[in-house]
């Protein structure tokens, strides 16, 4: 097991596709046999936008369930819910004080709220409260808090790792060695596969393959898939293919390899590639699909598992905040 810690936070916002799936999820997954993983559902960065209990507490349940069905290692995973430990709260409001205003004026997603606003002949502010502004802030305290060395995230989210490598630099600066410096690592897939139109798998262009469609409701999906029109018998490139970019996520090596030359040798039509993909991506999430079912209607399990992955998390976020505390206030 590498010394490195990794940690990454997931918003509740709703059911991931395949593509968060293999860009995001499954990295981290596979990044927790082999490391210590700290992997939060972050329900307080929700806040800013989802002002409806119920719905933030179901979609934390959701992203729960989904990443121990699908795999995610319980011995070096410690998974939690955001909000249940106080010392991020602390945190928060510590890091305010040495964090400068003009860095978060600087967030690519507070600027792009600017931007909105401006072509819409809005007030340049309109809609954006305290907690988008901060959203950098908070985010820093999540990191800093558990001495994270790496954060996986999207690309979008980069900017704010690095303004917490910053803060945490800053603060060195000002009070003495206290701050791990953390790094941001952007997974080789990340955005990179494409949904049923061709186009980035995004909920944005709403061409998304939901992780756990049911059987009947992927298998419709996967029919949708968009393709060129060449025959069966004409040579294909894999590599331009919805269906074969897909389908090396959910086959084994030699299985791909064997779609690759049946492509390229003009050996398979497209409705056939389909039923193939169709049926790698359901016998790999079939039993997952189950899991998720059965701890979705057992949550008081999720509680419990959430409950110790606090536990865990809370005796090393007290250590941190104590050191701070001490540092900034003797
Ligand atoms: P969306 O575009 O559907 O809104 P998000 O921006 O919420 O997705 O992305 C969440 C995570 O999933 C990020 O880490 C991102 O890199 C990854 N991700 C999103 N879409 C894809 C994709 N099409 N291929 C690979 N990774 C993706
Ligand atoms: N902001 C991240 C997102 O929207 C979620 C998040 C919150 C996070 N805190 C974090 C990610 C700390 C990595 C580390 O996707």
């Amino acid at each position: 097991m590498s010394e490195k810690i990794i940690l990454t936070g997931i918003k509740p916002t709703g059911m991931p596709h395949i593509g968060n799936y293999i860009g995001a999820l499954k990295p981290l997954i596979e990044n927790s046999r082999h490391n210590k993983t700290f992997v939060f559902i972050a329900d307080l960065h929700a806040l800013n936008s989802v002002h409806d209990a119920k719905t933030i507490k179901m979609h934390t349940y959701e992203i729960a369930a989904l990443l121990i069905s699908m795999g995610l290692d319980m011995n070096n995973a410690i998974l939690f819910r955001q909000s249940d430990i106080d010392a991020v709260y602390k945190l928060n409001t510590l890091l305010m004080n040495i964090t400068p205003k003009g860095l978060m004026n600087r967030a690519h997603s507070y600027k792009a709220m600017l931007e909105k606003n401006a072509a819409a002949g809005d007030d340049a502010d309109a809609g954006v409260n305290m907690g988008l502004y901060t959203y950098p802030v908070l985010m820093s305290a999540d990191i800093l808090l558990y001495n994270a060395d790496i954060v996986p995230v999207g690309a979008d989210q980069k900017q704010h790792v690095e303004f917490a490598r910053d803060i945490a630099e800053y603060f060195n600066r000002t009070y003495g060695n206290v701050f791990r410096l953390p790094e941001p690592q952007i997974g080789a897939d990340a955005g990179l596969v494409p949904g049923l139109d061709g186009r980035k798998m995004s909920k944005s262009y709403n061409n998304t393959i939901p992780l756990f469609a049911e059987t009947s409701e992927l298998k419709k999906l996967v029919m949708r898939i968009i393709t060129d029109s060449k025959l069966p018998d004409e040579p294909k490139n894999p590599d331009e293919s919805t269906i074969f970019l897909l389908y090396k996520h959910f086959a084994n090596s030699t299985d791909v390899e064997k779609l690759r030359q049946m492509f390229e040798n003009g050996k398979i039509g497209y409705g056939d590639a389909k039923k193939m993909l169709f049926d790698a991506i359901n016998a790999t999430l079939a039993a997952p699909r189950e899991k998720y079912k059965y701890l979705m209607s057992h949550t008081g399990e999720l509680d419990e598992i959430l409950a110790s992955g606090a536990e865990r998390a809370r005796k090393i976020a007290d250590k941190t905040i104590e050191r701070v505390m001490h540092a900034m206030l003797g």
